[in-house]
């Protein structure tokens, strides 16, 4: 008999950025993110019982259209897992994915879609076995997504999520977790308007970008200062210190592709418009002294960040501001509430 299991998982936006890992999949530095709730990937993994010498182990489609390229990833995912998922060696797998934004496009996919195949895993190793969901359950599916994608481990919690080892998180190397008190009033609800500058797929892939900090020149500083930036951030969201959000957000941006532009094999992720929509939102700024800042992630696309209580008055700006730069692609995100488990539709 097939199992299967079906859930939605959300992107999230790093705050403090995660750039530089080693052994298997581990960060150098801690992380911190905001998670999202427009922004998901839905998947279903479908597991069909291999019987005589079966066909082929691993089939991933997107959006109905069978993706190959993917596949090798979501393999290697299954060869980390090892014993502790083993119900895919009895089995090949029907995955079935699909996002609410283009893939590649400097929003995290590979995070919603690690998050959610892991959690898919995890239910199918615990259908396979005959278990029940044990109380850490996201836990131990934020240590799976993990192997998958770094980032990935911090979209299996609603609000702000943190990954790494750093005094007052309860996260660790191997896996996220929700920052461990109330966020100041001021921060619930948060939202992020992604100004779509380009769609294009990425010319330089994170991979390949985590692996330039081995032996980029400012690693070493850069870490501490990421460590650094997590504890002023805790500070921040316990405060209800808007200014020093702002900061703080708009430096770890400019941090992050300040090492993509220094590191041995240099590149450029910004365009052109990712400046401009960048001088626009710190005009806004400092002509309206509304709350409103950006952050990048590893890609040209900027996220406007803003508290929910001026919605009504930054409408306007973004609209103006996506005509302009954007042939008025944005999506309108939130703060949203972590993964959701789906009826399968099979
Ligand atoms: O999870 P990865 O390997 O795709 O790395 C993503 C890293 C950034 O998105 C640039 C930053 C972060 O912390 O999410």
């Amino acid at each position: 008999m097939s199992l299967i299991s079906r859930w939605q998982a959300p992107s999230n936006i790093a705050l403090v950025k995660y750039w530089g890992k080693y052994g298997i999949q581990l960060p150098c530095n801690p992380s911190v993110s905001l998670t999202l709730q427009a922004a998901r990937t839905e998947t279903q993994v479908e597991a069909i019982p291999i019987v005589g010498s079966g066909g082929e182990p691993v089939q991933f489609y997107l959006d109905g259209q069978r993706k190959e390229g993917f596949e090798p990833k979501i393999w290697a995912l299954l060869q980390l897992l090892g014993d502790d998922c083993g119900f895919w060696k009895a089995h090949s797998l029907r995955i079935s994915s699909s996002n609410t934004f283009p893939h590649s496009a400097g929003i995290a996919s590979s995070a919603s879609g690690m998050a959610a195949l892991a959690l898919c895993l995890l239910d199918l190793e615990l259908q396979f076995r005959g278990q029940e969901r044990p109380p850490n359950f996201y836990q131990i599916a934020s240590r799976w997504a993990r192997l998958g994608s770094g980032s990935a481990c911090r979209s299996l919690y609603g609000g702000f999520v943190s990954w790494g080892a750093s005094k007052g998180l309860n996260s660790s190397l191997e896996e996220g977790a929700p920052l461990p008190f109330e966020v100041h009033s001021i921060f619930n609800g948060m939202r992020d308007a992604i100004l779509m500058v380009d769609q294009a797929e990425k010319k330089v892939s994170s991979t390949v970008g985590h692996g330039l900090m081995t032996d980029h020149w400012y690693a070493e500083r850069r870490f501490l200062q990421a460590e650094s930036n997590t504890q002023r951030l805790l500070n921040i969201l316990i405060e209800g210190d808007s200014q020093g959000f702002i900061e703080l957000a708009e430096a770890e941006a400019l941090s992050l592709h300040a090492m993509m532009m220094t590191s041995a094999s240099n590149y450029l992720l910004m365009r052109p418009n990712t400046i401009a929509v960048i001088e626009e939102i710190r005009t806004f700024r400092k002509q309206t002294s509304l709350p409103v800042c950006f952050t990048l992630d590893a890609g040209p696309n900027v996220h406007v960040l803003y508290p929910n209580s001026i919605q009504d008055k930054v409408q306007i700006f973004l609209e103006e501001v996506s005509a302009k730069f954007c042939q008025g692609k944005r999506l309108d995100d939130a703060m949203g509430n972590g993964p959701v488990e789906r009826i399968s539709n099979v």
